[in-house]
């Protein structure tokens, strides 16, 4: 039986929207998970460039050592732990912040950008596939911000979306989390989140799994224009996700 998460994770998690699980996967493997990472990038042909990060869309459909961490039943059991509800894989996506990128990801959520109906819960666990300290781009986030519902779609290169839409979120605390290769922070799909410009020579790679809950529906009125996204063939409204391409997780 995989490792789960401990009650403190979990209670951090539902207090706070987020949490660090440091070592969720081994040195080895962040490295030989990094070196597959760098090597689909480089195959992604005709992505227009974007200097916030180099986005690898569904990697576990198109390379074999990818989708063993996509499909990890470790990632699985802690994130079905975590949001208490049974799921199914939403999408995954590297997220390549290149040396001296000059761009952070500027706070959002999540959810708004995603064409769900009914979710009861969804969250993304974002591995580090290299040691990712604050000048390369790691995460920080806003405790307790999940629970800020019903807002429209923020844009990640506007520092100052969010808010304008949640003027509250200005005064709140913030908790950065640097993070060893192999390491991992979960985060609910309401949870304001940011990432810092890479300041560094070395790429800043993150592999991105994203959970929903597995009784959501597909509602395309929530598709946002122009973003790649991960849909069923059929995009009626409150159609399930078919599980060849959106797999519950066992
Ligand atoms: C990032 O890694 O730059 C952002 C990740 C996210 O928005 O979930
Ligand atoms: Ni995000």
């Amino acid at each position: 039986m995989p490792r789960s998460v401990t009650e403190e994770q979990k209670a951090a998690y539902r207090r706070d929207g987020f949490v660090h699980i440091p070592g969720i996967i081994g040195k080895d493997d962040a490295a030989r998970y990094a070196k597959a990472a760098l090597a689909a990038r480089d195959r992604q042909k005709d992505v227009p460039p974007d200097p916030t990060f180099t986005r690898v869309m569904q990697v576990w459909q198109q390379d074999e050592i990818l989708r063993e961490l996509t499909l990890d039943p470790v990632l699985a059991t802690a994130a079905t732990a975590l949001a208490g509800v049974p799921l199914r894989l939403y999408h995954d996506h590297l997220l390549i912040k290149e040396p001296h990128n000059d761009a952070p990801t500027e706070f959002h959520q999540d959810l708004p950008f995603w064409p769900h109906l009914d979710s009861r819960h969804s969250l993304s666990a974002w591995v580090a596939l290299v040691d990712v300290p604050a000048r390369r781009g790691c995460m920080t986030f806003i405790p307790g911000s999940h629970r800020t519902e019903g807002l429209h779609r923020q844009d990640v290169r506007d520092a100052d979306n969010l808010m304008r839409m949640a003027p509250e979120l200005v005064w709140k605390p913030r908790v950065t989390v640097p993070v060893r290769a192999g390491d991992c922070t979960f985060h609910h799909s309401l949870t304001a989140h940011s990432a810092s410009p890479n300041l560094t020579d070395d790429p800043r790679i993150a592999h991105v799994v994203v959970y929903m809950d597995a009784e959501t529906r597909y509602d395309p009125r929530k598709r946002p224009g122009g973003e790649p996204l991960a849909e069923p063939a059929d995009t009626t409204t409150g159609r399930p996700f078919p599980d060849d391409d959106f797999p519950p997780l066992p």
